[in-house]
């Protein structure tokens, strides 16, 4: 026979009570090729004994018993050993009756009349368990390697979302580096633009300085000469009376011709117009140089307060009609620094706070701390700064006020200044809402 799938011999438990029956059954499974143990039992206790301990592969079952029957025996095999086939083997048996074994649990019945069903009816009941017992086994690997996969699912995706989160920490981290990262290459280009600018002035203020010097000493000389010339002049004019007629109608004539009234009074103009002119372009010079530092100072401890209160008197004339000047001072401690400078730095905030007012407005001086650092703010209620022009207002040379009332130079030579001092200009501003301006300066001058 094909070896079974228990791969040993073959344990047949028998539920008859007629042992002929039973020898007749075993001899018919025999001589069909099968190697078996077999056990009988008749009653019930012995029947569930039997299941415990003999082990059966197989039950063969009688339907008719005398204190027992084969429906029962199948009922208890169902409940207790469902994997054992149970065959039933009976002598007449009705339709309805094989209908409800079948029903009960039973894998087939023979008669015991036809036992040469036996055999192959018992083969046909292994080879079913043996296909249900695969499909148990392998629905149970396919259900633990399922399992198995979910939990690898799940783990992977425990360890996705950790990485995505330090991801998103990463990126987090990164964007903001390259905020820094773009502030502080706008600031290095800013003191860029500052360094070299910075050269070109020093060299410009150098180069004007030698012609500025000799046109001014020339213009004074001139001045005294003209003066000088038009006493002759007058001493002339007086002499005229003693001259000819004729001679006098000859200068009365050329005196008409070139308007020595008019060209009197316009000498002195011209010249005093050409000295301010100069005066002006000596100014520019100075703004110049100080703006590249030519003429350094040595750093000292002072109040800003202090000196915002001496440049508010300097420039006092400018300000006093157009504005009125709101002082909210916090009493900050004194700082190292280079006080003339810084009040440079506030003369022109001041001026051009005073400047971007047009009828009549307020200009506010505070001035606080905010932990290392020191700051000093003026505000007005100006005209503001239209927001394309906020990063242009420190470039050199910007100016949006006429040509002879802005250089341009303000602001930026107020941004090194402060740069120098290790601090920081900030500006708030909104066009129609006056403008702020804020000299950070830290308290303790960084070794510079
Ligand atoms: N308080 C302010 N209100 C409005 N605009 C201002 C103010 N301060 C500066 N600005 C603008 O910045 C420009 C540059 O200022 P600045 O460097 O001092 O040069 P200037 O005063 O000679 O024009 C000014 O022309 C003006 O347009
Ligand atoms: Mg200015």
């Amino acid at each position: 026979m094909e070896q079974n799938f228990l791969n040993r011999e073959l344990r047949i438990l028998m539920l008859e009570d007629t042992p002929s029956d039973a020898e007749l059954a075993e001899h018919e499974l025999r001589k069909d090729g099968i190697a078996f143990t077999s056990m009988r039992v008749e009653t019930r206790a012995a029947f569930i004994d039997a299941l415990e301990q003999f082990q059966p592969d197989i039950v063969l079952s009688d339907y008719n018993l005398p204190d027992f029957n084969g429906m029962a025996a199948i009922q208890i095999v169902q409940r207790e050993h469902p994997e054992v086939p149970v065959v039933m083997v009976t002598g007449a048996l009705s339709d309805v009756e094989a209908v409800e074994l079948i029903h009960a649990g039973a894998r087939d019945y023979v008669l015991k009349d036809r036992l040469a069903r036996l055999a192959p009816a018992v083969q046909r009941a292994l080879a079913m368990e043996r296909d249900l017992r695969a499909r148990k086994a392998a629905e149970q690997a396919l259900r633990k390697s399922h399992d198995e996969l979910e939990e690898r699912v799940r783990q992977r995706t425990a360890e996705l979302t950790n990485a995505n989160t330090q991801l998103q920490a990463e990126k987090a981290a990164q964007e903001e580096l390259i905020g820094k990262l773009a502030e502080a290459h706008s600031q290095l280009l800013q003191s860029e633009k500052m360094a070299s600018i910075g050269q070109l002035a020093s060299g410009v203020a150098h180069e004007i300085n030698n012609p500025i010097g000799f046109v001014n000493s020339n213009m004074g000389s001139l001045q005294r000469y003209m003066q000088d010339l038009l006493k002759l002049l007058s001493e002339y004019e007086n002499a005229e009376q003693q001259l000819p007629e004729e001679t006098r109608a000859a200068l009365a004539g050329i005196k008409q011709q070139v308007d020595v009234a008019y060209l009197r009074n316009d000498v002195a103009n011209l010249l005093s117009e050409s000295m301010e002119g100069l005066q002006r372009v000596k100014h520019i010079v100075q703004d110049l140089k100080d703006f590249s530092h030519v003429d350094k100072q040595e750093k000292q401890w002072a109040s800003l307060e202090q000196g915002l209160d001496s440049t508010l008197n300097i420039v006092w004339n400018e300000l006093k009609y157009k504005a009125d000047v709101v002082k909210e001072y916090a009493g900050i401690p004194q700082i190292e620094c280079i006080p003339a400078q810084l009040n440079q730095v506030f003369m022109n905030l001041l001026m051009n706070a005073v400047q971007a007012i047009d009828e009549h407005g307020r200009i506010t001086i505070r001035t606080g701390t905010d932990g290392d650092d020191v700051w000093v703010e003026v505000e007005d209620s100006g005209r503001g700064i239209e927001p394309e022009h906020l990063s242009r207002i420190f470039d050199p040379f910007f100016t949006t006020k006429p040509v002879g009332s802005g250089t341009g130079l303000g602001l930026s030579l107020s941004y090194s200044i402060v740069q120098d001092h290790g601090g920081r200009i900030e500006v708030k501003s909104a066009p129609g809402q006056g403008s702020v301006f804020r000299v950070v300066l830290p308290l303790h001058a960084a070794a510079a």
